[in-house]
């Protein structure tokens, strides 16, 4: 399907994440054909800009990182509809009378009919101020047979009193269903795999429970530091910048009950039983010096090259409590997963960058083989490649071949590469055209946003009232209280 024609306003295009993502997956959704011709662009930023100077920053952007080769006519046409409005501050009139002009010059001029996507790509603490200009300019006045949308970015507020301030400010100038906010890890492609894989075949769902699973293990761990990010990440931390959202999201989708359909409210209503049902307790009692840890990486060396301490990075206060690194034991109070712990963990400058969910099965109850043989089994493992060796991996016992029994693990691999011809769009591409499209499913809700952080909550105030996350070597998998998080259970986490 193709986008319905519409102006797309982009608070914070010269921001980051605009630049890295945002342009670039527009430009591919116009090369592919998925966005409608009178598709228009109205960039709203602090700088001194024309039209030509947007053009050219956009056009830089798309060289930079767009996935389709570049196409001057469709370059042509995305280009007539762009447009730039310089605003001095987010709470400057003036700027949003002209933004006004603007988008209905384009309504008129271009055809978008008066459908219109706000997206926010601002800090935010600007989004009160910016939804309530947006409310006030006649922006969102009702046209007939069109739409208003807005498109956030995550962090969905700071806590849950703050998410639920933020949802509030929103619905002044949307619907709740016309907010679509963006975790972009619910576009990637193994993300959505997690509910074909358990839901399109049979031989997996009925393992998936606290009778086969012991444990299961999310890690996102990343090699690169907080790089010029200090003005956002100091202020977030690891917990905040991806537990809430990407892993929480992870962990729901894993353990969900199955949705009676592929439609957003079935999916999310599944989602949201089970947020509901994660625990901080182990086995009943809360100890969250027991069941979490939290780093921060020093100063040290990452393949073989000098890197600076978390406290040494630019723009990271002198007396910073901001964890790089985080993890958590969790529980789900449910039939199907009570007594088997979901462990998180994430962080920067780690050994390497991979994100995967784990599963990892129970030891058979009996095995009929000696000893010897059996000795340097580990347990049945599924592993959901999530990045960057995007895939399926199954470890499983196996005879080595010889005259003896002897056992040992072996691995069976999907890879997308391999069986798949054609390269995934990146996950910004889905989710910008999903919004334009007002299909909903792959956008958290509000109800999951405040679920999540009911999960978090306890734990960032513990931290908070307890002292300074404690130091790990860059290029290691974190500080020692990772590694005893999981010892305290008898396990250790798989080495990805
Ligand atoms: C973002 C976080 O949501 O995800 C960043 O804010 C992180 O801190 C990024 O680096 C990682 O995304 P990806 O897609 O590379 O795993």
């Amino acid at each position: 399907r193709i986008a319905d024609p519409c102006v797309l306003v982009m608070f914070g295009i010269t921001g980051d994440l605009a630049r890295r993502k945002l342009l670039p997956a527009i430009y591919d959704l116009a090369n592919r054909g998925l966005l409608s011709p009178s598709f228009s662009l109205v960039g709203v930023g602090r700088r001194n800009w024309s039209d030509d100077d947007m053009r050219e920053y956009v056009a830089d952007a798309v060289r930079g990182g767009a996935r389709t080769p570049w196409r001057q006519a469709i370059w042509d046409q995305l280009a007539a509809g762009m447009r730039f409005v310089e605003l001095a501050s987010f709470d400057d009139d003036g700027a949003y009378e002209r933004l006004t002009r603007t988008v209905t010059d384009l309504d008129a001029t271009r055809g978008t009919g008066g459908n219109r996507a706000f997206y926010l790509s601002v800090p935010p603490a600007w989004f009160s101020t910016v939804t309530e200009h947006v409310a006030a300019s006649g922006l969102v006045d009702e046209v007939p047979a069109s739409w208003r949308r807005v498109i956030i970015e995550k962090p969905f507020g700071h806590n849950r009193a703050s998410a639920q301030e933020l949802d509030a400010v929103v619905s002044r100038i949307v619907r709740p269903d016309d907010v679509f906010r963006v975790d972009h890890y619910l576009g990637k492609e193994t993300v959505q795999n997690i509910l074909a894989l358990r839901f399109a075949n049979t031989m997996f769902e009925p393992l998936w429970n606290q009778r086969y699973v012991d444990h299961v293990q999310i890690t996102m761990a990343e090699d690169i530091g907080i790089g010029t990010r200090a003005g956002y990440y100091d202020t977030i931390g690891s917990a905040r910048d991806v537990i809430q959202n990407h892993l929480l999201q992870l962990l729901a989708l894993t353990a969900m009950e199955e949705p009676i359909s592929m439609r957003a409210s079935a999916i999310r209503s599944e989602k949201e039983k089970v947020l509901a049902a994660v625990k901080l307790e182990r086995a009943g009692v809360l100890d969250l010096d027991a069941t979490t840890a939290r780093g921060r990486y020093e100063a040290g060396f990452q393949g073989g090259v000098p890197v600076r301490g978390y406290l040494e990075e630019d723009g990271v206060a002198a007396d910073s409590h901001t964890e790089t690194f985080a993890a958590v034991r969790l529980e789900i109070a449910n039939r199907r997963w009570a007594g088997v712990p979901f462990y998180l963990r994430t962080g920067k400058r780690l050994a390497r960058r991979v994100t995967e969910v784990a599963v990892v099965f129970k030891r058979p109850p009996f095995l009929p083989f000696t000893d010897a043989a059996t000795a340097g089994l580990g347990a049945n493992t599924i592993v959901l490649r999530i990045q960057p060796d995007e895939g399926i991996t199954m470890r499983m016992a196996s005879k080595v071949p010889g005259t003896q029994m002897e056992l040992r693990d072996v691995t069976m691999n999907f890879g997308y590469g391999a069986s798949f011809n054609e390269e995934s769009p990146e996950a910004y591409e889905r989710l910008i055209l999903d919004a334009l499209l007002g299909d909903a499913p792959l956008f958290p809700q509000q109800r999951e946003v405040d679920l999540s952080w009911r999960i978090l909550d306890p734990v960032i105030e513990h931290w908070a009232a307890n002292g300074v996350p404690e130091g790990y070597r860059p290029g290691s998998w974190g500080p020692p209280s990772a590694h005893d998080l999981l010892a305290r259970d008898g396990r250790i986490w798989r080495r990805s």
